[in-house]
């Protein structure tokens, strides 16, 4: 059997390294895009044609109608959330109809779970996740936990009526031991029940059994290209734990979301941005809470996709980002939005630790350690020259080029493309 193309795409920071771009460029020399971990906390940010769509749960690929979209089992579903998301497309004229599959086995996020995620972040003490109050860990939680869990397949059985209404009391019991005010605890089984039979009446034609269609596929030879959400770093096994979301972000998880096995996968694209971001809490080691990090955060307008809060700015991590694409199983990177650094008069790049006044060069496994590390920086001169128009390498700054080249040198792993700019357009093709 001749695998022609299987990609996978993922974040290999904390998020937010414009994967969305980076899909819907590729979505052009595939046939299926699958979304296959996370949900609605994701924002992937598409800009096509001069206008800019953000997409939460709906694959980056849905802008080429012949392209089949996936939702797999793996990801975490908020039926209204994703039922906007179709609306305000299709009153984009993007047509959304057959080309969406939604896996029947997903899990579904009920009005519960956005509860327990808020009254929980509180609850933690000392510094909160900062979660971008999905539900997105309280679903998780209970599929893992199995007796409260409701799968987007559940809702078309007969005892869906019934499964609910055998949920609701132990939720509210949940919800008053997290300190829920009996106000807070509004939940009514039969209005649960009938609100979440309109959204699968309006979603039934969507519903698939996805793990047998995608085991079809790549068993057909068909080019499919999997959408990671969030970034490796906020892995839930081999992220920034407790920090971290729910799910396995790294390009470990594409086989346990999707149900295609790893061995099917022939090329991994790992997404970085020139620097580095963070949004929520936990340690972030090169974070510059300073008038650089305030630069970077004006130049890249960072500030949340989902919720708007401003994103923590910092240097390049290359002793993170080296750890992510080995244990992604990356072939090649995409450098992305390094026009936001033109201007700056020098960079600086983490090249190594100090732990303890050890150099080390490997990323540490517990949160403790990664807070009391002390980057080791390289400076390189920065480039004063606006990039956006580039679109050949060796049109490039040669200091731009240098940094990316260094970039590359310290991960381990050549680019093969280089972003100047949100748009499609704004896309450097590099050798790799
Ligand atoms: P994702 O979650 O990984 O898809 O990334 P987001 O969409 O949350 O954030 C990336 C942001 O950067 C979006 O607003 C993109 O439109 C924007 N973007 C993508 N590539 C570039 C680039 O090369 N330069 C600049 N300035 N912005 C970019
Ligand atoms: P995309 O796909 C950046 C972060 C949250 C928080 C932590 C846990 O757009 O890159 P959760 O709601 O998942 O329980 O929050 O993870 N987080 C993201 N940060 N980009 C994302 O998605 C994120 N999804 C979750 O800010 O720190
Ligand atoms: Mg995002």
């Amino acid at each position: 059997m001749l695998i022609v193309s299987v990609t996978c795409v993922v974040g290999l920071q904390w998020g937010d390294e414009a994967k969305g771009k980076i899909v819907d460029l590729l979505t052009e020399g595939h046939d299926v895009v699958v979304r296959y971990q996370g949900g609605s906390n994701a924002g992937h940010t598409v800009v096509a044609g001069g206008q800019s769509y953000k997409l939460s749960l709906v694959p980056s690929g849905i802008f080429r109608s012949q392209v089949q979209c996936v939702v797999a089992g793996g990801v975490v579903l908020n039926p209204a959330s994703l039922l906007d998301e179709i609306d305000g497309l299709t009153s984009r004229n993007v047509p959304v109809g057959k080309n969406l599959m939604i896996s029947d086995r997903a899990h579904v996020v009920c009005p519960w779970h956005f509860d327990e995620d808020r009254l929980l972040d509180k609850l933690t003490g000392g510094e909160a996740i900062g979660t971008t109050l999905r539900g997105i860990g309280p679903c998780y939680r209970d599929k893992v936990g199995r007796s409260l869990a409701v799968r987007l397949g559940d809702m078309y059985r007969e005892g869906f009526r019934d499964q609910i209404a055998r949920i609701v009391p132990a939720k509210r019991q949940i919800l008053a031991g997290l300190g829920a005010t009996p106000d807070e605890i509004r939940l009514d089984a039969d209005e649960i029940y009938e609100q979440y039979r309109g959204y699968a009446d309006r979603l039934a034609p969507h519903v698939a059994d996805t793990t047998a269609y995608l085991l079809d596929a790549v068993e057909s030879d068909k080019r499919i290209l999997f959408e990671g959400a969030q970034g490796a770093l906020l892995d839930i096994d081999h992220g920034t734990f407790p920090f971290v979301t729910s799910s396995n972000s790294s390009g470990v998880g594409v086989s346990s979301g999707s149900g295609v096995p790893g061995r099917y996968v022939t090329k991994v694209v790992g997404i970085v941005k020139a620097y580095t971001t963070r949004v929520g809490g936990g340690p972030f080691p090169t974070e510059q809470d300073n008038e650089i990090g305030q630069h970077i955060r004006d130049q890249g307008n960072e500030y949340g996709t989902v919720t708007r809060r401003p994103r923590r700015c910092g240097w390049f991590d290359a002793v993170a980002a080296r750890y992510t694409a080995r244990l992604s199983g990356v072939d090649v990177l995409s450098v992305m939005l390094l026009d936001v650094l033109s201007q700056l008069p020098e960079l600086q790049v983490c090249t190594a630790y100090e732990l303890d006044g050890q150099r080390i060069n490997h990323f540490p496994s517990h949160v403790d350690d990664l807070r009391r590390v002390v980057p080791v920086y390289e400076t390189l001169p920065g480039w004063q020259e606006e990039i956006t128009a580039v679109r050949r390498v060796e049109d490039l700054p040669k200091k731009a080029r240098a940094y990316v080249d260094r970039i590359a040198a310290l991960v381990g792993r050549p680019v093969g493309m280089i972003s100047v700019g949100p748009d499609r357009e704004q896309t450097i093709f590099a050798e790799a």
